[in-house]
């Protein structure tokens, strides 16, 4: 059986037991964050999140002064995070039109933000021409037709160019980006058709390259393999060589510290590329999944040969489970845990793959408990949704036993404001 402490482990760092049981997140008690905000509500630990951007930017600079850490917003695009991202030093990598509001509404230097996108629209190219998107990463052609077209003559746009690395991650088939066949970014032998067009652009600067291997990867040596495809392309002055490392769910996981990613990831760029060009990473999942937890109530037990423990939520604002099968662990806030009964967590939606944890010994689950899933700071948020008239949910900030709320729980009209006709 699981300890304690291990579960604890997966929990925001920081976080501990009250005297009487209690979960506590960034100094604040679960049962307090539930009565104040009501359920389900993703509460997350804003100094975890700020002290991993602090030691992605000081493990990075150690290793390559001239570089950047790019937070790659579509993890957690909430301007709150994305703001506190800023604060700490990062750059703001955005995936379409959206993103972009967002990080302007949250104050970024728009001459920080990296614009991606595999299907940008003239709409989007323009938003971000016009609000000064400093990189725009190009996947295809029409990308630099659509550029070309909207930058006005006598302004320069930076670009880099998304380069397939041929690299088969060990990852969800979902994840992986950086395989012969991708539907993200060119071909190295089609790239270099692509950067001679920058190249003789007079309105599009040929910056550099990215590359991006693919999501929760385990295996450092799978994200470096990317470096050396690009070094085939020629000199230049930036190298974008995108997320991906794996973040921790569950007992199974060991990512690779990040120490250890960023040894092998920069080791391979001292290998094979130029010494004065500027590296940028764009971390996303690693950066903020475990600083988040989504606390739930459970709104009916069902007995029999599994047991069925059925919460408030799910995959409205959880969709990983039924996207990837991401295993997430779960507890009951005040009894934390395993029981002797493994129970499967279920949501409330109606498809049998609702689910939010199978096999999960919690202890003696009753209605109107808590319940708590850690690891739930990444993809979680953005890819919430109104399935079956669920309402998306708060995020609430804890830190030094202070609580705040950053994003309000949709109101039921809410769910009515873009209807235009009955
Ligand atoms: C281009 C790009 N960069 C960075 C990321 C972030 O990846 P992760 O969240 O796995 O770090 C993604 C997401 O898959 C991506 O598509």
């Amino acid at each position: 059986m699981t300890g304690v402490d291990e579960l604890v482990g997966l929990f925001p760092p920081g976080t501990r037991l009250a005297d009487d049981g209690m979960l506590v997140v960034g100094g604040c008690r679960l049962d307090e964050i539930a009565g104040e905000f009501g359920t389900p509500v993703l509460v997350v630990a804003e100094q975890a999140i700020r002290q991993r951007a602090r030691e992605y930017r000081a493990g990075l600079t150690a290793r390559w002064p001239d570089s950047q850490v790019v937070f790659a917003s579509k993890a957690f695009p909430c301007t709150a995070v994305q703001r506190a991202m800023v604060e700490e030093g990062l750059w703001i990598d955005v995936a379409g039109g959206g993103e972009i509001v967002t990080a302007l509404a949250a104050g970024v230097d728009p001459a920080t933000l990296v614009l991606h996108g595999n299907a940008k629209t003239t709409e989007e190219i323009q938003l971000a021409v016009e609000a000064g998107v400093g990189t725009v990463v190009v996947d295809n052609f029409d990308d630099i037709d659509r550029l070309e077209t909207v930058v006005p003559s006598g302004l320069e746009q930076g670009c880099l160019v998304r380069v397939i690395p041929g690299v088969q991650a060990s990852t969800h088939a979902a994840h992986a980006t950086g395989h012969e066949g991708s539907k993200f970014g060119l071909t190295p032998l089609v790239a270099r058709e692509a950067i001679a067009r920058l190249q003789r652009s007079d309105r599009l600067r040929m910056d550099g390259l990215h590359t991006h291997v693919g999501s929760q990867i385990m295996v450092a040596e799978e994200l470096a393999a990317a470096v050396e495809p690009l070094a085939a392309l020629g000199r230049f002055p930036v190298y974008d060589l995108g997320g991906g490392l794996g973040a921790r769910y569950t007992y199974a996981d060991h990512p690779p510290s990040l120490d250890r990613y960023l040894d092998v990831l920069i080791d391979a760029a001292r290998a094979h590329l130029p010494a004065d060009a500027r590296i940028l990473i764009e971390p996303g999942r690693s950066m903020v999944a475990s600083s988040a937890v989504t606390l739930y109530t459970v709104t009916t037990v069902k007995p029999g040969t599994t047991t069925f423990v059925a919460v408030d939520g799910g995959m409205a604002d959880n969709l990983e489970v039924a996207l990837v099968g991401q295993r997430f662990e779960a507890t009951v806030v005040n009894r934390v845990g395993g029981g002797s009964q493994p129970v499967t967590v279920v949501g409330r939606h109606c498809e049998s793959g609702d689910v939010l944890s199978e096999n999960v010994p919690l202890r003696d689950a009753v209605v109107g408990d808590l319940l708590a899933v850690p690891a739930t700071g990444a993809y979680c948020y953005t890819m919430s949704n109104n399935y079956n008239g669920a309402r998306r949910i708060p995020v609430v900030f804890v830190a030094d036993g202070q609580f705040r709320l950053v994003v309000r729980r949709d109101t039921w009209p809410d769910l009515l404001s873009r209807d235009v006709a009955p």
